[in-house]
């Protein structure tokens, strides 16, 4: 993690987080920098390697962070993490739904698979863990609930159908979740990152404007969940840019964006 970025000095919130897709990108440095301001952090991935490097990477902290391993496509597994969590560590303060994935599909290729594997993780993975998540806030009187889904969701953009459709998904789906549930009860957040390097995007070949580092996006994301806006969205200039292209007329949207699907 990068000096510039260590949140040591603040005291955060939260006693314990739950952290999905830990094990690496935004996940894993969220993870880091949470436990070196002394948070514990429950992380959970499917690949059991990574997230023990990340506990071994993690000794000097002082948080601590515990491993879950776990499936989010897999209903009963998640349901049996998340009493798994209660029974081992009581109260839960936030749970930040990040494991994620972005398969790009051309149109012209469409390819339900893809569609299908983007919806049971990004959206179904997000939907089994608000669930279980929702009783035990409830039972708790409190909680914070933050999504991860992306810039991506606010518009159809070239050859990320299935990805924009399921981030989209997840924007709809906090947002009818915010109208519903008193925010001082149940907080709950959207993260709309733009590109952030990672291994997900690692696999990019074309260019990614404002592409920021994944260590300096835990560090605004951190503060983002401190504070009582609803959508926690990163880098500011891409995020600029993505909110006015959202509020353009269908016409002149597509003339710009088109331009890029060549
Ligand atoms: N990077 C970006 O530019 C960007 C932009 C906008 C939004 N986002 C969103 O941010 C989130 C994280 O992205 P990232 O770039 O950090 O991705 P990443 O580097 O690919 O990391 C994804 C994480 O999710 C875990 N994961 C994948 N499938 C899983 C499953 N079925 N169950 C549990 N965990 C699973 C992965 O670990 P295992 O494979 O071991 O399970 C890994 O820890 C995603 O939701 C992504 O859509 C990213």
């Amino acid at each position: 993690m990068g000096e510039q970025y260590k949140l040591s000095d603040c005291k955060l919130p939260w006693t314990n987080v739950w952290v999905t897709g830990a094990s690496q990108g935004i996940g894993r440095s969220l993870t880091m920098a949470l436990a070196a301001a002394g948070v514990n952090v429950i992380a959970s991935a499917r690949g059991i390697d990574n997230l023990q490097q990340l506990v071994a990477d993690s000794a000097e902290l002082s948080g601590d962070i515990h491993i879950v391993p776990l499936d989010v496509t897999d209903y009963s597994a998640v349901l049996m993490a998340v009493e798994a969590i209660e029974a081992s560590w009581g109260k839960l303060d936030l749970a930040v739904l990040n494991a994620g994935t972005y398969l790009p599909m051309k149109a012209i290729d469409f390819d339900c698979y893809l569609i299908q594997k983007q919806m049971e993780l990004n959206v179904m993975g997000v939907c089994h863990c608000i669930e279980p998540l929702m009783q035990l806030f409830k039972q708790q009187g409190q909680g914070h609930i933050a999504i991860n889904a992306s810039l991506a969701g606010y518009r159809g953009l070239p050859n990320s159908g299935g990805y924009g459709a399921s981030k989209a998904a997840l924007i709809n789906l906090a947002e009818s979740m915010r109208v519903e549930i008193d925010q001082r009860i149940i907080k709950i957040q959207v993260i709309n990152p733009g590109f952030v390097k990672t291994p997900l995007t690692d696999k990019n070949t074309f260019p990614m404007p404002f592409l920021m580092d994944s260590d300096k996006a835990a560090h605004v994301l951190i503060k983002g969940l401190q504070s009582s806006r609803f959508e926690i969205r990163f880098p500011f200039g891409f995020g600029l840019i993505m909110g006015v292209l959202k509020h353009l007329p269908l016409s002149l949207y597509n003339k710009i964006i088109g331009r890029l699907s060549v």
